[in-house]
């Protein structure tokens, strides 16, 4: 078969090339190269083609703004970029969606431009494309990496089948601030857990073989740090040491590069003075010299250009100078690379040979991609109508939503409710909601088409009354438009309460609103926003019979509620299958397995509060005053890393420690279901360097399994650590392996377990 490649340079170059010996040796290295998946000699041949302002161009990526059936400008100089696509000086776009619309932009660049090199199109399918996925959050507290990955495999499907090739996900920023409103996208506080879901997502996005119809290029985001941002305020600065760089924030950057990741994407903030975007040692140094990286690093969206507004550099001209040395390869929305870099490459003030080194990176993805033989492998309308809100889809995302819920609180087991209940009061917004539980970060979605609590609830129980409460968000103003703050409700608040007066069992639905959450919602307060804690306290004070259900983007503080309430699910906001996932929990049919993948604090002050801080000098109470403390608040959380509770209970016996020196660390423990449900368990292994050349933190996760166990049922768990558990980077960014004394504690959350010992020589 003649690769697409051969066409396009056939079709747009000169005779010249036909004739050329070269083309005829490329015909052959083709043929050979063709199982082995090194395109170096079809990139090298393509190189040799192409000018500098062809080159440039493949680092040019433009956003969405036209309509491919016909130009509707919506932003920016849409005929500049039309014209633009037609000379082949955009590589890329993000924010197009849609088989026609695809297919026309790519036949645009194919058919129009000389060398006919179809574009990467990238899209942020943060959680699902139509099909919607609980947000990341949540799927992290499922700790379940085979769920995960099947619902990056979902969304890359639905991806794929709409014209896209890439996507920008999965973010990895690791986050120990819940006011910073992107922990929704992450997978919350911890490295080992970021690790794991990092290379379940990136499977599942990327699957085995890129090239294959249904698989997308996945990207690693935000190198580096952006969840460390200062008070947790969108795009701030952030100031961190080597030891939180290396141990905490880069290890999942670092896993997803080792799973094979297509692309890494660097961030807006400022990382120790200097602004990610332009930083070399993290982009150049580590990221493609120590760990190899081969893929293309793109920018964050007008990362490049404000350079210039971080005072980094002088004007746009000296940012794209900046961020190219540094190692970014594409140019998302700034112009800088497409205005300044040929003067810069031609006055010498940046090498040719780091264009080449860029463009060879954007190549490389196209042809794994399968692009340079069929710029159209992605739009198939066929493929596109029947993979969109497929079925089966919705099993998958119902599976890892109902694995998300974590309960909090069973006091009196409230919980689960009688299938043959004769009555349930349901008060609060968000349980008649159809749009919120779709989560923030999902721009291809329908509105409105999550399965609401509501409409779950009702396959179970055909009697129930429901009564709103004050309203926590104003949809009509468009769900994609500011948060707006709904005013007091007292005439709502008191119907609740008449309601709840009469009885016998109450479901109160709290949280936040979906777009209390994601990019640019940071929150200076966790609690319930509005009047949800009155509403709460109000309908508590005459009726205590009451499950609160939770759905937020984040971790709350709700230290009245959980001391109060006797029962609490924390569902998220879970996509979809919304209401069916929370409703299979509520009524037992699912039995809660879900931990809490970040730290539920006992009030905002305590931010950023996380398990695996470092001692202090004085943790311990020895004087009334002198002791690392607040005199207002206790230092533990409202509810620490990893918990959560289950229908049944698990018992956890018979710890044993192994050492040998070649085979490493065995440590085994006995757990058993003591109730009388069967029901799955998340097993966590934490560790504790006692003594070590930089103080360790107290305890790290180092491990976990989650079992299924039925009532009665013993199984021993076993975890293996070696040099990666034991070890950590010291401060000259290296890898050690100390020998001394380690603490190991096993249970079923970052507080509670079975202790034990070891000795490291
Ligand atoms: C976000 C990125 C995202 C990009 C493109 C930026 O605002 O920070 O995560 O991929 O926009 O939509």
């Amino acid at each position: 078969m003649e690769s697409y490649l051969v066409s396009s340079i056939r079709h747009s170059s000169t005779i010249d090339l036909l004739k050329s010996s070269v083309y005829c040796r490329y015909l052959n290295t083709l043929a050979k190269l063709k199982t082995k998946k090194d395109f170096s000699a079809q990139i090298k041949i393509l190189l040799h083609k192409m000018t500098l302002e062809e080159k440039i161009g493949q680092m040019n990526q433009y956003s969405g703004f036209y309509d491919a059936t016909g130009p509707v400008p919506e932003v920016g100089n849409a005929s500049l970029k039309i014209e633009h696509l037609k000379k082949g000086l955009v590589g890329s776009m993000l924010n197009v969606t849609g088989v026609d619309k695809i297919r026309n932009l790519q036949r645009m660049v194919v058919e129009e431009s000389r060398l006919g090199i179809p574009m990467l199109f990238g899209f942020d399918v943060i959680h699902g494309l139509k099909t919607l996925s609980p947000i990341p959050l949540a799927e992290a507290a499922s700790w379940d990496m085979e769920a995960i990955e099947k619902s990056a495999r979902v969304a890359a499907d639905e991806t794929s089948a709409s014209g896209v090739n890439w996507t920008f996900a999965p973010m990895v920023d690791i986050s120990r601030d819940a006011r910073w409103g992107r922990v929704m996208e992450g997978g919350g506080e911890d490295p080992f857990l970021g690790v794991q879901i990092a290379k379940a997502r990136i499977k599942g996005f990327q699957g085995e073989d890129l090239s294959a119809h249904n698989t997308i290029a996945a990207c690693a985001k935000h190198l580096a740090a952006y969840g460390f941002v200062e008070a947790g305020r969108e795009y701030n600065t952030v100031d961190i040491g080597t030891n939180t760089l290396f141990n905490i924030v880069l290890p999942p950057f670092k896993a997803a590069v080792e799973s094979g990741v297509s692309s890494v994407m660097n961030a807006f903030n400022i990382l120790n003075g200097v602004p990610a975007t332009g930083d070399r040692f993290l982009q150049r140094q580590i990221l493609k010299e120590q760990w190899n990286f081969s893929g293309p690093v793109v920018s964050d969206w007008g990362s490049i250009r404000e350079l210039v507004i971080h005072g980094y550099a002088k004007n746009l001209e000296q940012a794209a100078q900046q961020a190219i040395n540094a190692g970014c390869d594409i140019d998302m929305e700034s112009y800088g690379y497409i205005k300044h870099l040929v003067d810069l490459v031609q006055e010498g003030k940046v090498s040719e040979k780091l264009i080449d080194d860029a463009v060879t990176r954007i190549l490389r993805l196209k042809f794994e991609l399968g692009l340079f033989d069929d710029p159209y492998r992605y739009c198939n309308n066929k493929r596109e109508k029947e993979r969109l809100n497929h079925k089966d889809h919705h099993a998958a995302v119902l599976d890892i939503a109902q694995k998300s819920i974590v309960l909090l609180k069973n006091e009196n087991n409230l919980l689960p409710l009688k299938k043959d209940q004769d009555e349930l009061l349901i008060i609060g917004d968000l349980a008649d909601d159809k749009n919120s539980p779709l989560g923030s970060w999902r721009i291809a979605s329908d509105d409105h088409t999550a399965v609401s609590l509501l409409e779950g609830i009702h396959q179970y129980i055909a009697k129930y009354t429901f009564e709103q409460g004050p309203k926590i968000f104003d949809d009509s103003i468009g769900f994609r438009d500011e948060f707006k703050m709904m005013g007091s409700d007292e005439e709502g608040i008191a119907k609740a309460v008449t309601a709840a007066k009469k009885a016998k069992m109450i479901l109160m639905v709290m949280g936040e609103h979906a777009f209390q959450s994601g990019e640019g919602r940071s929150r200076t307060s966790l609690d319930l926003p509005g009047d949800q804690l009155k509403l709460l306290k109000a309908v508590y004070e005459v009726n205590q019979n009451i499950v609160l259900v939770l759905m937020n983007g984040r971790p709350l503080t709700i230290p009245w509620a959980a001391e109060h309430i006797p029962s609490i699910l924390v569902a998220w906001q879970l996509g979809s299958q919304t209401g069916n996932a929370i409703a299979k929990v509520l009524f037992g049919d699912y039995n809660p397995s879900g931990k809490l993948p970040m730290t539920f604090p006992r009030s905002i002050g305590q931010v950023p509060i996380y398990y695996n801080h470092f001692s202090t000098g004085r943790p311990q109470k020895i004087h009334e005053v002198f002791w690392s403390h607040y005199i207002d608040e206790e230092n533990s959380p409202l509810f620490p890393f990893g918990f959560g509770l289950s229908y049944t209970n698990f018992d956890y016996s018979n710890l044993k420690i192994k050492v040998s020196k070649t085979k490493g660390v065995n440590v085994l423990v006995n757990v058993r279901n003591c109730g009388d449900r069967q029901g799955e368990e998340v097993v966590q292994l934490y560790l504790h360097d006692r003594v070590a050349s930089i103080a360790r933190p107290v305890k790290e996760l180092k491990g976990f399994k989650k079992i299924n166990l039925a009532p009665g049922e013993t199984q021993e768990v076993e975890f293996t650590l070696g040099d990666a558990e034991l070890g950590f980077y010291n401060h000259a960014h290296e890898w050690v392996v100390e020998p001394g004394k380690f603490d190991v504690m096993v249970g079923t959350n970052s507080q509670k377990g079975l202790t034990g010992r070891f000795t490291w020589v």
